[in-house]
């Protein structure tokens, strides 16, 4: 991908994942998945309204979004008015009603306490195949020992449609050493991406895994 292919997005308003509901996995898992937990970490966060959803049932949300524009966006479009501040790891945050958004890139941020949760909904999925592991690497360091997080992919064939959305197969999320992954949920949805349908994609699913952050990396000892 090139250098401000992102930028570009969201100034062309071309944001066709962005979606204008809250994602039916998170109502479905999140339960099953957060339990008791208080911080949730939504890395590669866009202007999603999930982080509404998470913040209005009480979560303490941290989002990081490249984009300020979109992190602006956010605050705008809730009626909320954040404040500024700055933060330990040389970045900025915008506070407001519980949720906590970073613009700046992920793989610069470091929380001065390990949220106990995450949320990764087209956040993986938005990176090719090259940036993938670092940045699960990066996601494990950042989030407590045990912390679960809900992952949803898509997955279809390659040779269709040129990423983002990449697809992302199970068996590249049991390759990395840093989670435990379960699968809670896969299904078709090609009838509900009309976009990517025009973009080549065929055969569509969206696959929804529990991933609990292992004590130290697998294969360590
Ligand atoms: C496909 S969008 C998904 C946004 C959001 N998760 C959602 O569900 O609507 C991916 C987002 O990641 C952001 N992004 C890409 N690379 C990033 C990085 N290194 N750090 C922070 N955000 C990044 C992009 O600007 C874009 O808004």
């Amino acid at each position: 991908m090139k250098p401000g292919f992102w930028r570009d997005r969201w100034q062309n308003g071309e944001i066709g994942f962005h979606r204008d509901d809250v994602h039916p996995a998170l109502e479905r898992f999140w339960p099953a998945v957060a339990g008791g937990a208080a911080t949730v970490l939504v890395p590669l966060c866009g202007k999603t309204l999930d982080m509404r959803w998470l913040a209005e049932r009480g979560h303490t949300v941290t989002g990081v979004e490249l984009e300020r524009r979109a992190v602006e966006a956010f605050f705008r479009e809730w009626g909320v008015d954040p404040r500024e501040r700055e933060r330990t790891d040389g970045l900025v945050e915008l506070v407001g009603a519980g949720v906590h958004l970073v613009p700046g890139d992920f793989f610069a941020f470091r929380p001065d306490i390990a949220p106990d949760c995450f949320y990764d909904r087209a956040a993986l999925v938005a990176l090719p195949e090259s940036m993938r592991p670092d940045y699960l690497a990066h996601l494990a360091r950042c989030v407590a020992p045990g912390a679960q997080g809900l992952l949803i992919a898509f997955e279809y064939d390659p040779a269709d449609m040129d990423g983002p959305p990449f697809p992302v197969t199970e068996a590249e999320l049991r390759a990395q050493p840093w989670f435990a992954v379960e699968c809670l949920d896969r299904r078709d949805v090609t009838a509900e991406n009309p976009q990517l349908v025009d973009r080549g994609a065929r055969g569509l699913r969206e696959a929804v895994y529990r991933m609990t952050r292992f004590d130290r990396p697998r294969g360590t000892g």
